[in-house]
């Protein structure tokens, strides 16, 4: 059975003080309310160590949004997958598509970091969509088919099993205009079956497929209630607890 789970991508917001209470926040939460499904935060690189501290014990798992492919050295400015580990962290949002958009990620460039987070046992979520022009020239399906052959369907059966994929399709994110729920079902069992045709039944099923772009408390639960959407990957409903909270329970 796969987990279904509800990710925030927090992007470049927040101070110290306001990432410090949304992480209390969500942990009192957690607290009281026990859940089976997985809770991910994804904050600001240098706010990973406190989350991931304050989390420490309880059922929130810290996510970096970001990861580079090398493995060390010099390269100013960046963060490795060892790095990441050493400070619990166990998730890292890869191929993010303000990250293809504006630094330049290609899909070389994102097999190679998620090579280097699963050699560190970093569970990559994994992010594909498509921009609203090729919807609307019908190549939505060529095209994330095309971002999960070069990006990620190199990996053998064990290390694609620890791999989360994740539905943006570009036009939806932070617009306000979310996917139907059919546009959703439809691309995400497409999803699934080209998991089938590569690996096999058994991987195609056990995959966690989050559907991300404009997702709220309102329209969240259907988004959810499709069998082939197993949650969320949320951005500006994760910046306060209330929301991200709603969210967690559409699940
Ligand atoms: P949004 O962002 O929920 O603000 O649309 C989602 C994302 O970019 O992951």
């Amino acid at each position: 059975m796969r987990t279904k789970i509800v990710a925030g991508n927090w992007k470049m917001n927040l101070t110290f003080e306001q990432a410090d209470d949304l992480v209390n926040e969500i942990l009192d939460y957690l607290k009281d309310n026990p859940t089976e499904n997985g809770v991910i935060v994804c904050p600001p690189a240098c706010y990973l160590e406190l989350a991931s501290d304050l989390a420490f014990e309880s059922e929130m798992f810290v996510g970096a949004q970001n990861i580079s492919q090398h493995a060390s050295g010099a390269y100013t400015g960046e963060i490795s997958a060892a790095m990441l580990l050493s400070m619990d962290v166990n998730y890292a949002i890869i191929g993010h598509s303000e990250r293809r958009k504006y630094f330049g990620e290609s899909n070389e460039m994102l097999a190679a970091k998620v090579d280097q987070a699963l050699k560190h046992e970093i569970s990559p979520i994994f992010c594909c969509g498509e921009q609203l022009a090729e919807r609307q020239q019908g190549n939505h399906f060529d095209v994330v088919k095309n971002q999960l052959q070069e990006s990620v369907f190199h990996l053998d059966k064990v290390d694609f099993g620890n791999l989360i994929i994740a539905y943006e399709p570009v036009w939806a994110i932070g617009t306000g205009e979310n996917a139907t729920p059919e546009q959703a079902q439809e691309m995400h069992s497409y999803i699934r079956s080209l998991i089938r045709d590569k690996y096999n039944e058994e991987v195609a099923e056990n995959t966690t497929i989050l559907y991300g772009g404009s997702c709220n408390p309102k329209n969240a639960k259907e988004l959810f209630a499709n069998p082939d959407v197993d949650g969320g990957l949320i951005g500006g409903a994760s910046l306060k607890s209330d929301d991200f909270i709603k969210i967690i329970e559409a699940l």
